[in-house]
């Protein structure tokens, strides 16, 4: 087969070189923004006579024939012809006949390409952001419903102090907030235009670069025609929106996994995104959130590929750069992927709401009220602190808690206790009671809870 650039050449690379060098297989997924590109541009040389009317009709007849074609999934390429650019302007001509290489006219792959990653990107991320929401709606409603389910919260995953369950589940809403506002920012500076750019230069055409950009709904152009062809940053900050999605998902993973398990059964994944085992008839695995655990790696190693891949390049354009697309379509992939997974993982899980109450009993997170408790009556908090640790201590000794001490012993520690610490000990009245602003008390969960839907009507 001629290659389109064939003409300096006097003899042609090997299958297997040819095939070193092709990215048809994996760019084919940009055919859509190529043929939207590719009709902006057509439309913009004739708008500026560039090439003539008649022949910008058949050109752009054509393209909108190729756009049906891959609509319906009909367009077949060849790895002879390298990648999505070269093997769609092929189709056209086999469409159209010779008129199809007017073109590629003030136009070079190194702009098209950039262009048409522009555009998938900036659809991708808008995508993302939606199931963001989704994600985000599924986490406010079982924060809803559990505002009043009291368990250990944790720190060193030692048990802390008692939380409202709805208080957990909303700090994930509020990680998410900070990604979307991220992936949001960056659409600024995904939708620019590098169109016009050329190959690196600009070109001698009278091209207008502002309409192009216009028809493709980009706010605006690159400066500079060299950055226009080598800027990669818009898909390294998109990688690194999403490696940092993805470590919060991961987190998520993780105490799913953990809550799931039978030291902790706090919740219950629904069968439909758990998995059994071939051998042990009576598992029941987290594999979805698992997975979705191992999957961030792959999403910082996406990242790191391409910082590495582009630390090098001296400008303009440099074949280095095809990598970056591998990288992206997995990322956009495994990004999609997680965030459906979790938020039907979310809607439909169990919360074992007895079963996280009984861990709150059985243990000393409500050490702190007893020391709140004494340091309210006036008792210097340092002081406070010292006479519960001492208590604990006396009950580790017994194989008791807090709650099972009789007065008598509190008196004799220290006379300012009284028969109310019973109920200050009481794991739901510590938790109502933490009421300072952004806490875990009940009053606060429920006005974090309206303030997050508010916002999730506002976007
Ligand atoms: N397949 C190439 C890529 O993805 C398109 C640009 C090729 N440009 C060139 N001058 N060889 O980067």
């Amino acid at each position: 087969m001629k290659k389109l650039w064939g003409g300096r050449f006097t003899k042609s690379a090997e299958e297997w070189v040819d095939e070193f060098g092709a990215s048809i297989s994996f760019d084919q997924e940009l055919v859509k923004e190529d043929l939207e590109g590719s009709i902006a541009h057509v439309t913009m040389l004739s708008a500026n006579g560039i090439i003539g009317e008649e022949d910008a009709a058949k050109i752009k007849q054509g393209l909108k024939a190729l756009q049906e074609k891959a609509d319906k999934d009909e367009l077949s390429y060849s790895v002879k012809l390298e990648d999505i650019h070269l093997n769609l302007e092929s189709a056209l001509t086999d469409i159209v006949g010779p008129v199809g290489g007017k073109l590629h006219t003030a136009r070079s792959r190194n702009d098209q390409v950039a262009t048409d990653m522009h555009l998938y990107l900036k659809k991708q991320v808008k995508l993302i952001i939606e199931l963001i929401e989704e994600m985000q709606t599924a986490l406010v409603e079982q924060a809803e419903a559990n505002v009043e389910t009291v368990m250990p919260g944790y720190t060193h995953l030692q048990r802390a102090q008692p939380i409202s369950f709805g208080h957990h589940l909303m700090a994930y809403f509020w990680m998410l907030q900070r990604d979307k506002e991220r992936f949001t920012e960056s659409v600024k500076r995904i939708n620019i235009s590098p169109l016009g750019a050329g190959a690196l230069a600009g070109t001698t055409f009278p091209i207008d670069r502002y309409q192009t950009a216009e028809l493709l709904g980009f706010d605006g152009i690159y400066e500079n025609s060299l950055d226009a062809v080598s800027d990669r940053d818009f898909i390294l900050e998109f990688l690194s929106s999403s490696s940092m999605l993805m470590m919060h998902l991961s987190r998520l993973s993780e105490e799913f996994i953990l809550w799931s398990s039978q030291e902790f059964q706090f919740i219950e994944l629904d069968d439909s995104f758990a998995t059994g085992s071939s051998i042990m008839p009576q598992k029941k695995n987290p594999d979805m959130a698992e997975l979705i655990r191992g999957k961030t790696g792959r999403v910082y190693g996406n990242m790191m590929g391409l910082l590495t891949v582009l630390k090098g390049l001296p400008l303009a354009y440099n074949k280095d750069m095809q990598e970056d697309k591998e990288g992206m379509f997995d990322t956009v992939k495994t990004v999609i992927g997680s965030l459906k997974i979790f938020a039907g993982m979310i809607k439909t899980m169990k919360v074992k709401d007895e079963q996280m109450e009984k861990a709150t009993k059985n243990d000393f997170s409500n050490a702190t009220e007893l020391a709140d408790y004494l340091s309210g009556k006036g008792v210097p908090f340092r002081e406070a602190h010292e006479i519960v640790g001492k208590l604990v201590l006396a009950c580790v000794q017994k194989g008791c808690y807090l709650g099972d001490l009789p007065i008598e012993e509190y008196k004799e520690v220290n006379t300012l206790f009284e028969n109310e610490i019973y109920k200050v000990l009481d794991p739901y009245t510590a938790v109502e009671r933490r009421n300072s602003a952004g806490g875990t008390g009940f009053a606060q969960v429920k006005l974090a809870i309206n303030k997050a839907k508010s916002l999730l009507k506002s976007e």
